[in-house]
């Protein structure tokens, strides 16, 4: 197995390909189209972050690439659709940072309670403010969480443990951890809460959902905070909250518009405000989630190579593979009737036993799993790939 890792992945998923005699290449930096088909040539496992592009143009030229890990959240910089159509699984790490996410908002939750930004930067500057006025405890206090998520159900129990009372609105229905309680609008959650926490996914529905109209109904002095997506909030209309006073904080660490790279200049209507917290997008971005996300994606790769396990794959049906001994057959296929016929005819031509079978389909792919207590004959391999919407056939050796 041939691994071709870009962009600094951490050594952990360096060590998990090494550990199953995996041949592994790790580069640090972004490649382009060129480079990337170039450096990818020959290889079945590409992982990548967030500043390699992985188009139509390089599948194609990736004949032999079995499956892509996105070592990150998002995977908009891989032509997923184009993947699936060509037999490539691809796979991300969805929850690995959303610890560092819930432990960054605590922070800013009681850095703003106590109006710690401002206390330091007066103490830098030689002022010596010991006072109480207008410095919080947040024992007690009300959050409202908005999307309760894998985010916001885990900072709603971290959140009580501090003692905060919890109340949350999602779209969805989700169950309540804890003693965490579920509103019904997002309107009635806004005008009970000393803090309005945004935890909502990037749907394109929620382009610009909050925006004065909301602000106008939070609480005079209360606090608001978005580590979720920029586009999502109005920031002219939370300066304006801000600077009438009627919002006593705001952290914020997502932005409409985003610098490109590390050492880019960032301008924001936000800039210079007291009790405003800016960070640069790095809600998920700690040593230990990095860790998290090597491991956790390193691992789908593979189960994916060696068992054939889909579990998590987002362009993929995901199939649970059973225990099995022997061999395996993995079929990707255009997902038209009459293709598991087919397959089983083919092995029932060839006097090939199934032990087990599963099929999943998802979209334009289907996928099936064939254990087989015999190795399967050069025949019946060929067979299969012959079938007309045969994308890919794989021959895994089990236990
Ligand atoms: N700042 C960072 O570095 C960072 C890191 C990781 C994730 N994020 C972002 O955090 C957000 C939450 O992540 P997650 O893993 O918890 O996502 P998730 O999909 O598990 O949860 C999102 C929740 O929001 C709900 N929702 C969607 N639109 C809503 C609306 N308009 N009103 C109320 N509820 C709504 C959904 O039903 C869902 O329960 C995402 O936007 C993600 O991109 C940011």
């Amino acid at each position: 197995m041939r691994v071709l890792l870009v962009e600094n992945i951490h050594p952990d998923a360096v060590a998990s390909f090494e550990a199953v005699g995996a041949e592994v290449v790790s580069i640090e930096r972004a490649l382009d189209e060129d480079e990337l088909i170039e450096q990818a040539a020959g290889v079945h496992l590409l992982g990548i972050r967030s500043k390699t592009n992985v188009t139509d143009r390089v599948l194609a030229e990736l004949p032999d690439l079995l499956a892509i890990g996105a070592f990150c959240i998002g995977t908009n910089q891989i032509d997923v659709a184009a993947a699936q159509g060509r037999g490539v699984a691809v796979f991300n790490a969805p929850f690995s940072n959303t610890r560092s996410v819930v432990e960054l908002a605590l922070a800013e939750i009681i850095a703003m309670t106590r109006r710690l930004t401002e206390k330091d930067r007066g103490m830098h500057a030689g002022v010596w403010d010991k006072s109480a006025t207008g410095l919080h405890e947040v024992r007690g206090r009300k959050l409202g969480i908005v999307g309760y998520g894998n985010i916001g159900t885990q900072l709603s129990v971290l959140a009580e443990n501090l003692g905060m009372e919890v109340l949350f609105f999602d779209t969805a229905d989700r169950l309540p951890l804890g003693n965490a309680k579920p509103l019904p609008t997002l309107e009635s959650l806004l005008s009970q809460v000393d803090v309005v926490t945004l935890h909502v996914d990037g749907r394109k529905g929620n382009q610009d959902f909050f925006g004065d109209e909301q602000f106008a109904l939070m609480k005079p002095g209360a606090l608001f905070l978005n580590l979720s997506r920029g586009f999502v909030v109005d920031q002219e209309a939370l300066r304006r909250r801000l600077e009438s006073g009627h919002l006593s904080g705001a952290a914020i660490d997502v932005f409409p518009e985003e610098p490109k790279g590390r050492g880019d200049t960032f301008v924001s209507p936000l800039q210079g405000m007291p009790n405003v917290i800016l960070t640069p997008h790095i809600g998920g971005s700690t040593e230990e989630a990095q860790q998290d996300i090597g491991r956790f994606v390193a691992g789908k790769l593979r189960d994916y190579t060696l068992h054939g396990s889909t579990s998590l794959s987002i362009n993929f049906p995901q199939l649970a593979t059973p225990e099995h001994e022997a061999t395996r057959l993995v079929h990707i296929h255009r997902n038209t009737p009459g293709v598991l016929a087919a397959i089983n005819g083919v092995l029932a031509e060839e006097k090939v036993n199934i032990d087990g079978q599963a099929l999943g389909t998802r979209g334009d792919v289907g996928y099936v799993i064939t254990d087989i207590t015999a190795r399967p004959t050069e025949q019946v391999v060929e067979a299969l790939k012959r079938l007309p919407d045969t994308i890919r056939v794989r021959e895994l050796k089990l236990g």
